[in-house]
């Protein structure tokens, strides 16, 4: 018994020293993007959120993040001790982590929407791209071999959230479920594709975020909107077939994740269910301190969900919330930060992260950083 409790206590400060990560690199759309869009956009032609009220809550300034203020990726790097991750686009010091999540950004590639006919605002940089730009940044992280088997060892990979736009640019622009439900296998073949091209090159554990429930969006439920009571969850007031088709990507991603863990055995591939750990939120808002509701936008152009797709959240005449603290939805396609926070917290614990984050790797200052759950 003794030896047991004296060999538990120096694994336990091993695992302090070698476990845990020192970087994080992370691939994805405007769940993730710290900055990219913002800095690769020219300055007469800003995008909506580069300007206030974005960023009103933590940065008191807009900083290119979709939201009011700290994103997941913001919580994730809290609380594994780590410094905000800056994005690729800005020019940083090499050996910190990189962001390469940019709004707007697809898993599939720019060719497959243009074969289709859906337009592709915002950005072409897709997750093959984004790729691309980690590969290039990797001869300035290690320019030699060994220098790169000690960076995959200690780094995260977020893998997302991808995907979301993939479906969402059809789904505006009229196409039906059926089409769009085909799209969900090359898109999980594309972000599998992501995911073994790192690991071939080294990366050793990787996060994989699924969906978001679409169906709780204000702007999917604006677009949406049916006098047909029983399309909508009573307890929640999504939609239940948009619910469906997210657990529908979600299911094929973990069926993915599993092949993928078989054939490289030394990986560690953590599946990170957003969508459960945010649809507790959306079951009982106020046992999380929202209190005006989990489905009307903070920010927005009105309507019954405060979202018009013609009026963005920071042009006129929008106008958003006094505190975005009791709202779930920010601008009725990305989430507050307080909602991220939470969503964030169900990260630390399971059944939201499969499988689970090593304990010992969970940032000590916890408590005093803010992130703790409270709950
Ligand atoms: C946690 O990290 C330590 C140190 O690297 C490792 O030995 C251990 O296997 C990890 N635990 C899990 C559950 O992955
Ligand atoms: C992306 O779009 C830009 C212009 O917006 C264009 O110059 C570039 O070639 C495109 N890249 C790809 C890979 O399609
Ligand atoms: C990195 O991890 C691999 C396997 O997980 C191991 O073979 C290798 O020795 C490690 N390299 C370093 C520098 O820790
Ligand atoms: C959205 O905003 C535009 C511009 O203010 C307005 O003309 C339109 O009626 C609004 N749409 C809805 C559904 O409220």
């Amino acid at each position: 018994m003794v030896w047991r409790f004296i060999l538990v206590l120096i694994f336990a400060h091993t695992q302090q020293v070698i476990g845990c990560y020192e970087s994080i690199f992370s691939f994805g759309d405007s769940l993730t993007d710290t900055g990219n869009l913002l800095l690769a956009s020219p300055a007469h032609n800003l995008p909506h959120f580069a300007k206030p009220p974005y960023g009103e809550t933590f940065f008191h300034r807009p900083t290119g993040r979709c939201s009011d203020g700290r994103l997941i990726i913001d919580f994730i790097a809290g609380f594994l001790g780590l410094p905000l991750i800056h994005p690729y686009l800005e020019t940083t010091d090499p050996r910190q982590s990189v962001n390469f999540a940019i709004v707007g950004a697809t898993a599939l590639d720019d060719e497959f929407f243009q074969a289709r006919n859906i337009h592709i605002p915002y950005t072409n940089i897709s997750l093959g791209i984004q790729l691309g730009w980690f590969k290039d940044k990797l001869l300035s992280l290690c320019p030699t071999f060994s220098n790169c088997n000690e960076l995959f060892n200690s780094s995260l990979f977020l893998m997302g959230e991808i995907g979301g736009n993939d479906y969402g640019y059809p789904f505006f622009q009229g196409r039906s479920l059926e089409e769009i439900r085909t799209y969900v296998p090359p898109v999980i073949h594309a972000i599998a594709s992501a995911i073994t091209e790192l690991i071939e090159l080294g990366a050793v554990t990787l996060m994989v975020p699924g969906k978001l429930p679409t169906g709780c969006s204000a702007s999917y439920l604006t677009l949406f909107k049916t006098p047909n009571i029983e399309d909508y969850d009573p307890v929640t007031g999504c939609l239940n077939w948009l619910n469906e088709f997210a657990e529908y990507h979600n299911e094929q991603l973990k069926t993915e994740l599993n092949r993928i863990r078989e054939l490289y055995p030394h990986t560690n591939i953590i599946y990170a269910d957003y969508y459960n750990a945010a649809m507790r939120i959306y079951r009982s808002p106020n046992k999380f301190g929202f209190k005006r509701g989990a489905l009307t936008a903070c920010c927005g152009g009105g309507g019954p969900y405060n979202y018009n797709s013609s009026v963005e959240c920071g042009n006129l005449p929008a106008t958003s919330c006094d505190d975005p603290s009791l709202y779930v939805s920010w601008d009725g396609l990305h989430l507050t930060e307080a909602a991220y926070k939470w969503i964030a917290n169900g990260l630390l614990e399971e059944p939201y992260t499969f499988p689970p984050l090593n304990a010992s790797c969970i940032s000590a200052d916890l408590s005093t950083a803010g992130y703790s759950s409270g709950m």
